[in-house]
């Protein structure tokens, strides 16, 4: 399935669709208090893939999850098209790394990517329409009436992305995506992504522990600091607008990238 070149067709616009402006998260209280992130801001423009990385515990998982609505920040607001994110906003859909416990293994991969859909007054016909679309877009159009137990990790991986899709984001929050999938189908659903993204022409960010991921897929990379974590670094990512896992990753600006990126994270590790 891996592809050679993924024309990218989109990319930053100059119009902000997501802001996480001052946004701090203190876990606990009084002398128990913990804080986490500690005045983070970050710009997301519409059409764009933003790659957050930063060192382990650095609380990425935090941010994405104030992101998309589903923690409070103690500080600090998140805005979606200008509007206050207080709760998962309807234009905001999340895929986790955990795909065997977001997939119901009860209900057919089709019953699954409709669930979104849902009780929102969308007609049966176009909500059907929606699911054929989506698992057609991660390449899965022939699996509809099979069983989450019945496809591979990296199968699942792509039915969470369809689902994802099936509502029509305006951003897709990613946090670690591929990271429980081997190698070969790890590059596979980089490039998968990415002919997603310019499909659907919709904004991505995406949390990585993998700095060539991050190089391979972003318009822009985010480098968090260690905890209290802030924004390190926000680097422009200029590999052209086409992507490849052999050619891309073999330019010297790449090797340059990555140098950069992980210069940057590894500065931050804790001696132990
Ligand atoms: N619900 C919670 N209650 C208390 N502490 C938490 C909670 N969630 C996360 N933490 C703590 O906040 C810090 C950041 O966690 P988070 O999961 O956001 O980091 P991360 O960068 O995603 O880590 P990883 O690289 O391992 O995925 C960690 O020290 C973690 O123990
Ligand atoms: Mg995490």
């Amino acid at each position: 399935m891996q592809s050679a070149a993924i024309k990218l067709n989109a990319g930053p616009t100059n119009d902000v669709v997501l802001s996480v402006r001052g946004v701090s998260k203190t876990y606990g209280s009084g002398r128990d208090g913990r804080l986490v992130l500690d005045g983070v801001n970050v710009e997301v423009e519409r059409g764009e893939f933003v790659c957050i990385v930063g060192p382990s515990g650095a609380g990425k998982t935090t941010l994405i999850r104030c992101m998309a609505g589903l923690m409070r920040p103690s500080a600090g607001t998140v805005q979606l098209d200008e509007a206050l994110v207080e709760s998962p906003p309807e234009g905001l859909a999340v895929v986790f790394q955990d795909y065997s416990r977001s997939l119901l293994p009860w209900m057919s991969i089709a019953g699954n990517v409709r669930l979104p859909l849902r009780g929102k007054g969308i007609p049966k016909k176009e909500q059907t329409a929606r699911v054929s679309e989506a698992l057609e877009a991660v390449n899965l159009g022939h699996t509809a009436e099979q069983y989450p137990w019945q496809l591979s990790g990296g199968m699942q991986q792509r039915v969470a992305i369809a689902r994802a899709l099936a509502s029509n984001p305006e951003a897709l929050l990613m946090d670690e995506p591929f990271a429980s999938v081997d190698a070969q189908t790890r590059s596979e659903l980089e490039d998968l992504i990415l002919g997603v993204r310019a499909q659907y022409g919709v904004t991505v960010v995406l949390v990585t522990h993998d700095i060539d991921e991050a190089v391979y897929l972003s318009d822009r990379i985010v480098v968090l600091s260690g905890s209290p974590t802030h924004v390190k670094e926000v680097i422009a990512v200029e590999l052209g607008t086409t992507r490849s896992q052999m050619e891309t990753k073999a330019t010297p600006t790449f090797a340059r990238l990555r140098t950069h990126v992980l210069g940057l994270i590894t500065k931050q590790q804790t001696p132990v």
